[in-house]
């Protein structure tokens, strides 16, 4: 099947999106609030918690074939990266809970017209969890999903868990809440894997150039792969830190960057990110390698420098991978939000990096 041309009429508008995306913006603000008067110090208000700060490199391979070599990925280059690794909360919590776990990547230095001039300098920013979909794929969903969240928590151990959609037992809560409970959500229950031998996905669509397609990262190198589908080594409250630092003591790590090309807009929707889309219609593709090469990537001035000074933001970018549907639509307003409150309340600058240099050992 031929790969969809973008168009922006692809993207269909709900007449309440406006005020149920300010609705949420507020509701997920008001939690910061709450969070930075019990810490003192502003995290931000999704993916608190950091599990390391990793400098890297972005290989795009050469000789993609028309339809992959879109975008940033248009020609073969190195670009340097710098990614956060983090949990998914919007507060600190013991790493004992199995949660959704992020990874988020700063390719460095990209050509292109800017989705939003002023931010981002030349960086494109790409966000990605450990999971193909986001249960709560609609505005309207997540918008109940946060509700119930802020509700319980202050009893995450069993909640959390279950909205979270990682831990079994999730189907029951998902179609409670009205959530999609698919199949691929329910074979994906997990437990509490290594988070460098996971599989990453940005669970909604972007633009690809031409295209539309969702991307994901999954472990190449041998080091990585072997971490697949291990239980992180309960070493405590920071076992997914630990983990990441431990790993990097010693070895590298190589990922492949892939891409989903949409071939179907009704079996592959761009409206309703808690549908992944299938891979018989189109597998994921490889079209860039990420590499990682051993250091530490928890010494103290690399974690202030992610956690407090670093931004990552699906709107950073390119127009040629402007993310696309309701959920990130509502990310727009949402992250520069969180970003603004966190740099303001620790008096920290916003700072892009230009260069490898500017991120500390
Ligand atoms: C498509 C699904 C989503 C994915 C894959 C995703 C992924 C991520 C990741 C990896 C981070 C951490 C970034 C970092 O390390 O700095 C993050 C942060 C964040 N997310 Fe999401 N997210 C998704 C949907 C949403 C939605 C729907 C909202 C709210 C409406 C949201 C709000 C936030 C906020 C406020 C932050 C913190 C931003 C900051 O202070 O810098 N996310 N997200």
């Amino acid at each position: 099947m031929q790969p969809l041309i973008y168009s922006p009429d692809i993207e269909v508008i709900a007449p309440d999106e406006a005020r149920l995306t300010e609705e949420i913006v507020e509701q997920m603000a008001a939690s910061a609030r709450d969070a930075y008067e019990r810490h003192r110090h502003a995290h931000r208000d999704a993916h608190a918690k950091s599990n390391g700060i990793l400098k890297g490199e972005l290989v795009v391979h050469a000789d993609l074939p028309p339809e992959l070599a879109q975008g940033i990925f248009a020609a073969p280059r190195t670009y340097p990266v710098v990614a956060r690794l983090s949990s998914a909360p919007g507060d600190i919590h013991t790493d004992r809970i199995p949660a959704p776990r992020g990874f988020a990547f700063k390719v460095i230095g990209v050509e292109g017209e800017r989705l939003t001039p002023g931010i981002g300098g030349a960086n494109q920013d790409f966000l990605m969890v450990n999971f193909p979909a986001l249960a709560f794929g609609t505005i309207p969903k997540y918008k109940r999903m946060l509700a119930l969240l802020e509700a319980n928590a202050h009893a995450p151990d069993t909640f959390q868990r279950l909205v979270a959609g990682t831990a079994h037992g999730a189907k029951e809560v998902l179609k409670a809440l009205g959530g999609t409970a698919g199949a691929t959500l329910d074979g994906l229950a997990r437990d509490n894997h290594h988070p460098l031998g996971e599989t990453y996905h940005t669970q909604a669509a972007l633009r690809f150039g031409d295209h539309v397609a969702k991307l994901a990262l999954r472990p190449l190198s041998d080091d990585v792969r072997a971490l697949t589908g291990r239980p992180v080594p309960d070493t405590g409250y920071a076992a997914m830190r630990d983990a990441v630092t431990a790993h990097f003591a010693h070895v590298g790590a190589e990922y492949e960057l892939t891409a989903q090309l949409c071939v179907d807009l009704a079996r592959m929707p761009v409206e309703d990110a808690s549908v992944a889309w299938p891979e018989d219609l189109a597998p994921h593709r490889p079209i860039a390698t990420l590499r990682f090469a051993p250091q530490d990537p928890n010494s103290p001035a690399r974690l202030v420098h992610g956690d407090d000074v670093l931004s990552f933001n699906p709107w950073n970018g390119v127009a040629a991978h402007r993310p696309l549907g309701g959920i990130m639509r509502i990310r727009r307003a949402a992250y520069e939000r969180s970003s603004a409150f966190r740099h303001a309340q620790n008096a920290r600058p916003r700072i892009e990096p230009t260069q490898f240099a500017d991120i500390p050992d």
